[in-house]
């Protein structure tokens, strides 16, 4: 791999203990890989940041480098913690994961880097253009960059996102190159999809398929940023898949041709048989909506269903700190608590240490988290659509 002369000097160890750690990674990676060079990036989103996902060694790890004077680079943004950051307390987060999450935190922010602890930084500042290369790791964020956005990059690793962010800079493969875009699958679509959750459905379906392949989309009409949102979420979640394109939707799918691809046809009985395997569970303990962290106008279409009602079960919605400042602006965390519901900020479903908070049995509108809800949280999962969620559960 080509290497520069200040990259050189890096590696030498002339700017530091930690910048040649941090090289040295990133030449590895790039080695297996088989990249030509280092580009630079313009941002970075680092994951691995629940205490939850990285235990003691993770924190230790990000303490050393922190105290040894790690810095980011560029325009940085962090993943969703184990917690609400500042409603912790209320919501009857353990104090003992609260005291090693905000030990991690603060390595974090030591660091530089912005504590937006979300999984959806195009919504709330970190916002990349067609074509820029970044180094993002959460698999929902990478596939809504590389798809929606046409940005480039790879699903990277916590620790190479991390590199990358100390020295804007990451191997240049995968999906920074434009070989790697084109599609693998033809998928068609031959059903309507109605909900975020119907979304999920069809993106957990394709993803046990494609697996980390590149599928594209026909038959989608008119989805919006949140049902698409919801699409990558899921299919990076049963598969790996990091870039899709929908024809007439996201940007680069014109550049491609789907014929002659292999087919896979979905239509309502796949729809139907999807949500079937996701419900494992009958009653249950809570209801989780936002994975990935809901937008604001998700947040605003459930206020609107709740308002003047009360749900008999809890309810959170995750999202940001930034999406939740602007409801409260709006007054919908009101509606949202009278309701019996709560907007928890910073955190989620699955990285919130849930199973030690006694939820047994989630409801979601995600299939990204019912995915990940029986494997990483021992829970249940009931799986449906945002509306008739709340309306079962409603009076
Ligand atoms: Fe985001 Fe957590 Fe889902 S990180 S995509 S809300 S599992």
């Amino acid at each position: 791999m080509f290497l520069s002369r200040e990259e050189e000097a890096i590696l030498a160890g002339e700017a530091g203990e930690v910048m040649e750690r941090m090289l040295r990674l990133l030449v590895r990676l790039g080695e297996i890989y088989n990249a030509d060079k280092l580009i630079t990036i313009s941002s970075a989103q680092v994951a691995g940041v629940s205490y939850k996902s990285i235990g003691d060694p993770g924190l230790e790890f990000l303490a050393d480098i922190a105290d040894k004077g790690a810095k980011v680079h560029v325009l940085t943004f962090l993943n969703p913690a184990g917690m609400d950051i500042e409603s912790w307390k209320e919501l009857g987060f353990p104090e003992n994961f609260v005291k090693k999450q905000l030990e991690i935190i603060e390595a974090f922010r030591k660091m530089g880097i912005i504590v937006s602890a979300t999984c959806t930084p195009y919504l709330s500042g970190n916002l990349p253009r067609f074509g820029e290369h970044i180094a993002w790791s959460e698999s929902s964020a990478v596939s809504f960059s590389n798809s929606v956005i046409g940005a480039r990059t790879n699903r990277e690793g916590g620790p190479s996102a991390l590199a990358a962010a100390i020295l804007g800079r990451t191997p240049n493969y995968g999906f920074h190159l434009d070989e790697n875009r084109k599609p693998d699958f033809h998928v068609s679509v031959e059903t309507d999809l109605t909900s975020e959750a119907d979304y999920g459905a069809l993106g957990y379906y394709v993803g046990k398929i494609v697996k980390d392949k590149v599928p594209y989309f026909t038959g989608i009409k008119n989805s919006q940023l949140d049902a698409l949102k919801a699409l990558g979420a899921a299919m990076a979640a049963s598969g790996a898949v990091a870039l899709y394109h929908v024809e007439n939707i996201t940007p680069e799918a014109k550049n491609f041709s789907y014929h002659g691809l292999e087919k896979i046809t979905f239509t309502r009985k796949e729809l139907e048989d999807t949500y079937k395997a996701l419900n494992t569970g009958e009653e249950p303990d809570i209801i989780i909506f936002g994975c990935p962290h809901a937008s604001l106008n998700e947040i605003r279409k459930i206020t609107e269903l709740v308002h003047g009602k009360k749900v008999i079960k809890p309810f959170w919605i995750c999202t940001s700190r930034a999406v939740k400042e602007l409801a409260k602006r709006m007054n919908y965390d009101k509606i949202i608590e009278n309701a019996g519901g709560k907007i928890v900020a910073d955190t989620c479903t699955v990285v919130a240490p849930v199973e030690d908070m006694g939820f047994k049995t989630i409801a979601v509108n995600s299939g990204k988290a019912a995915n990940y809800l029986p494997g990483f949280c021992k829970a249940q999962v009931i799986f449906g659509d945002t509306e008739s969620l709340l309306r079962r559960f409603m009076l």
